[in-house]
């Protein structure tokens, strides 16, 4: 092509990968960019706490920063960071986690695209339980390869995983399994039997188990949730991701962790060195202190989600075009509204209409169609705005 056809393209991106311009733009951002910051609308779309970072949490990130604390650090992560999360792991998980086995990260979000980096080759497929968080489609598109999703069911009131499907999925040649519990957006917790059986399925095939175990503390009928990490020998291929941002109310922060098998410790040292060098590091030492002092105000949280979630489905199960699976963990509700054809769409409409903002269940795979989600992690009287808003514009489908 010469120089002078070059000239004459429209726009610099026409030379982008064609990968990249095929990643789908988030439908969730879609809908929010019609009212976001417009006092008037109630926005339930994303997922993340109503609260701000608690201010003793800020407070240990600027003392960090006043202290110097401000330039590189192990590409792992602060060592006394690393042995704090390996402390708290080892703690919830009821069995010894090795600091070595730690990987801080810049959000959870990173640690899964570090992850997938890790396992996934261009033309490789992963299986993920669907409906399923988007972001993790487009990451492993990213890398070329592609998801293959496993619907839940929705039986008798709630969400179950039909093993068989699980298995067959991953006898097609797959060599990871992306499994997120508690689910965004379903709610549903994993088994402990179900985690069982596919660890003992995937350790006899050497496939790799990614558990997402973000909202691991946020469960409603239990103290926590089951974790492969309780389950699996240090050199299983078992990975877990996990965040600051939703226990402690630190979306904005970016700071998250992996543990992984201790045989992968250099690897993910690389890994993190190619992608952000290390997570920032005053913002580790506020790490350090969210899980030293934040005890209190994670238990809070989650009492006060629990009356959320309460309020929610009563309020959702009341009106008789919704179908809720009670929520039993995570901070969402996704329901199915009879004869919602375009959730997305639909979406849209509840902000222009209502000034209401839902997530379209379209952007959450196959299954998710037909259904909205809704973030109850929200103020008693928000939410009780919101579902006499959804309620109006339900009766009007
Ligand atoms: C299932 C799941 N995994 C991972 C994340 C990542 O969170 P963050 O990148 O804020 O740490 C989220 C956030 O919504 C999530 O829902």
């Amino acid at each position: 092509v010469s120089a002078s056809a070059f000239r004459n393209r429209a726009t610099a991106a026409e030379g982008l990968r064609p990968l990249i311009v095929d990643l789908a733009d988030s439908q969730i951002r879609e809908v929010s960019r019609a009212g976001i910051g417009d006092p008037n609308v109630i926005p339930l779309w994303f997922g993340e706490p109503d609260r701000p970072t608690p201010g003793f949490i800020a407070e240990a990130a600027k003392a960090a920063m006043d202290a110097g604390k401000t330039l590189y650090c192990p590409s792992n992560g602060v060592p006394e960071l690393r042995r704090t999360i390996a402390a708290y792991q080892s703690r919830l998980k009821g069995r010894e986690i090795g600091t070595e086995r730690i990987t801080v990260t810049a959000s959870g979000m990173n640690a899964i695209q570090m992850v997938m980096q890790m396992l996934v080759s261009p033309g490789e497929r992963v299986v993920v339980v669907s409906p399923m968080w988007p972001n993790i489609r487009e990451v492993v598109r990213m890398l070329g390869g592609e998801v293959v999703e496993v619907t839940l069911d929705s039986r008798d009131g709630s969400w179950r995983l039909d093993l068989e499907s699980l298995f067959r999925a991953v006898d097609s040649g797959i060599r990871s399994v992306f499994l997120n519990s508690p689910s965004n957006p379903t709610g549903w917790v994993m088994p402990a039997e179900q985690q069982r059986s596919v660890l003992d399925y995937c350790r006899a095939r050497g496939v790799w188990v990614i558990a997402d175990e973000v909202y691991e503390r946020i469960v409603y009928d239990r103290d926590l949730a089951p974790s492969f990490l309780a389950i699996a020998e240090p050199e299983d291929r078992v990975i877990g991701v996990n965040s600051f941002s939703k226990n402690w109310s630190m979306t904005g922060w970016r700071l998250g962790w992996i543990v992984a098998p201790p045989s992968l410790e250099g690897h993910l040292a690389k890994i993190t060195e190619f992608n952000t060098a290390n997570a920032a590091t005053p913002i580790q030492w506020a790490g350090i202190a969210a899980i030293r002092d934040g005890e209190a105000f994670v238990a809070e949280q989650i009492s006060h989600w629990r009356r959320s979630r309460d309020l929610v489905v009563q309020r959702l199960s009341a009106n008789p075009r919704i179908r809720l699976n009670r929520p039993q963990g995570a901070f969402y509700a996704f329901f199915a509204v009879d004869e919602l054809k375009d959730s997305l769409a639909f979406a849209k409409r509840l902000v222009a209409e209502h000034r209401l903002g839902l997530a379209p269940g379209s952007a959450f795979g196959a299954g998710g169609e037909g259904h909205l989600r809704l973030c109850f992690a929200s103020s008693a009287e928000t939410l009780s705005r919101a579902m006499d808003r959804l309620d109006a514009a339900v009766s009007r489908i």
